[in-house]
């Protein structure tokens, strides 16, 4: 139930309905698409971004809020911790217990190694099991891996490392096989093909869903498979800094309980970040669809050790957050919401894009319409536009909401609005972390042997932008490959000496920098108190 003041709103979009789901709007230009992105996407406001005056990405951007962290101080002093009071020893230490992990853990657990799950929350408290849309793979006759390459190469600026991006979406069938195998109930036709839709610039429908709720069911069914093997879980403890060993190599990780604060050492021949994104740092005051850990945690412990970053200055922002009702401000209204035909329209119920453009320029133009050109809608907290639902049973017939969206339809009704009878008021939330850690196609990274990554820490895959639906195909890619590598890899490893000399190393250079900063990392969680 929508306040009078956007009643007047609402009468122009149900008016310009009908006229709206018959309308074909037109595709940007290359030139159009450089122009908004300049004007108004956030990755472009330099205003926002600082320069790394220390580690491997030095004279680099990156937004203020992450450049604090990955240039802070350690949790802990070298001192005050004994290296030689082990309390797990593995081959296999994987941080994180998303998507990634959880995918690296059972192909690590298949290679036969010794592997562990560390997690700060619980197993599959994790941007994996917030996913919706779905997931890509070129698995119909009218499409193939190639085409999807390009799909994903153009949507991400041409700026994937090709090696990384060739693998995504090579191996993109065997993994939805692989899924499928473990029991993930993809949504199928009567025959038994799987549905598959469009999604923002994919040339194929290769959408791959269960519902829109695509993630958890996917996490479901990773989280099983882990449990269900007793890979040990440690969960509610994070790791707080990398261990080296003698030769620089990832050798283990300092773990915090998180209750009560209590540490520990875990010694491991290779290590994995899975860690995740990076939306709970409010980049620029945006709202997020991320889950409470989403801190970037794995960012800075790799940085501080070593590692190179890739593209850490570009973060998506989902053109489809929810802007109303506050209780939802930010929450993921999913792209398949357009992928089936719902369009965006402006206070004058107006449509002002092709619906399934790339999710940068998607966002831009949202942020264009809701700028002083006047065209957004006042909710009386902050600007939107309209998303027609109701456009979908229109074009997909009576049903077809509660079919394909039923989560989204839930969420919206418990707060009294049915989407299937009225349009929707969203507005861009920061979704995804496009840069990461710079990892070569084993998954390791560049800069730090026996340090492996997967997931949304990973930069590079994507380019400076994400296509839906390749974030769910990377984590399981990328995640099986570095659990895979990184279990092999340890067979041969003898491990050196532990070692936490790169924290004085790094105090050093922050020091010799001028850099004045009381800032510790990682951060860990959100801090949403209100302080003075
Ligand atoms: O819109 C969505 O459902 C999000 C998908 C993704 O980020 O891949």
């Amino acid at each position: 139930m929508y306040p009078k003041m956007l009643q007047d709103s609402l009468k122009a979009v149900e008016a310009a309905r009908d006229e709206n789901t018959a309308y074909e709007p037109e595709r940007m230009t290359a030139e159009e698409k450089d122009a908004l992105l300049a004007a108004y996407h956030p990755d472009y406001k330099k205003s926002e971004f600082s320069t790394l005056k220390i580690g491997a990405n030095k004279g680099e951007s990156v937004p203020h809020e992450l450049c604090e962290m990955l240039q802070a101080h350690s949790r802990i002093k070298a001192e005050d911790i004994d290296l030689n009071d082990i309390t797990y020893d593995v081959d296999v230490l994987i941080i994180g217990g998303g998507g990634a992990g959880a995918s690296a853990a059972i192909e690590a657990d298949n290679a036969g190694a010794k592997t562990m799950i560390v997690t700060k929350l619980r197993i599959g408290d994790a941007n994996t099991m917030m996913a919706e849309g779905g997931i890509q793979a070129a698995d119909k006759p009218n499409d193939s891996p190639a085409i999807h390459y390009l799909d994903a190469f153009g949507g991400g600026h041409f700026a994937a490392k090709p090696e990384l991006l060739a693998k995504l979406v090579c191996d993109a069938p065997e993994a939805i096989q692989w899924l499928n195998g473990l029991g993930v109930e993809f949504d199928k036709a009567p025959d038994g093909t799987m549905i598959t839709t469009h999604g923002g610039g994919t040339s194929r429908k290769r959408m791959h869903a269960a519902k829109d709720y695509s993630g958890a069911e996917i996490m479901r069914t990773l989280r099983d498979e882990v449990l269900n093997r007793g890979i040990p879980v440690v969960d509610f403890t994070s790791a707080i800094e990398l261990i080296l060993d003698d030769k620089g190599n990832a050798a283990g990780a300092v773990l915090m309980n998180m209750e009560t604060q209590e540490l520990t050492v875990a010694r491991a021949k290779t290590v994995i970040i899975a860690t995740g994104g990076a939306g709970r740092m409010h980049y620029q005051g945006f709202p997020t669809s991320n889950h409470y850990g989403a801190t970037a945690d794995g960012l800075v412990l790799a940085y501080r050790a070593g590692a190179k970053l890739l593209y850490a200055d570009t973060l998506q922002y989902h053109p489809t957050g929810a802007a109303f009702p506050q209780q939802i401000f930010g929450a993921l209204v999913t792209e398949k919401v357009r992928s089936l035909g719902a369009k965006l329209v402006n206070r004058d119920g107006r449509v002002f894009m092709h619906p399934l453009e790339t999710r940068d320029v998607a966002a831009a133009s949202i942020i264009r319409e809701c700028s002083d050109r006047g065209e957004g809608v006042d909710t009386g907290n902050g600007k939107a536009v309209w998303l027609d639902t109701p456009m979908i049973e229109k074009v997909g017939g009576e049903g077809t909401i509660e079919k394909r969206i039923p989560a989204m339809m839930r969420m919206f009704a418990s707060y009294g609005i049915d989407i299937r009878k009225e349009p929707i008021l969203v507005y861009p939330t920061l979704h995804y972390q496009n840069g990461g850690i710079d990892i070569n196609v084993t998954g390791m990274s560049s800069c730090v042997e026996n340090l492996y990554v997967a997931g949304e820490a990973v930069g590079g895959i994507h380019g400076r932008n994400r296509l839906m639906g390749n974030s769910l195909l990377d984590i399981i890619v990328f995640g099986r490959t570095a659990g895979r590598n990184a279990a092999v890899k340890s067979k041969d490893v003898s491990l050196g000496s532990l070692t936490l000399e790169h924290i004085a190393r790094f105090d050093k250079e922050r020091k010799d920098a001028g850099i004045v900063t009381d800032a510790v990392s990682p951060k860990l969680l959100p801090d949403y108190r209100r302080h003075k």
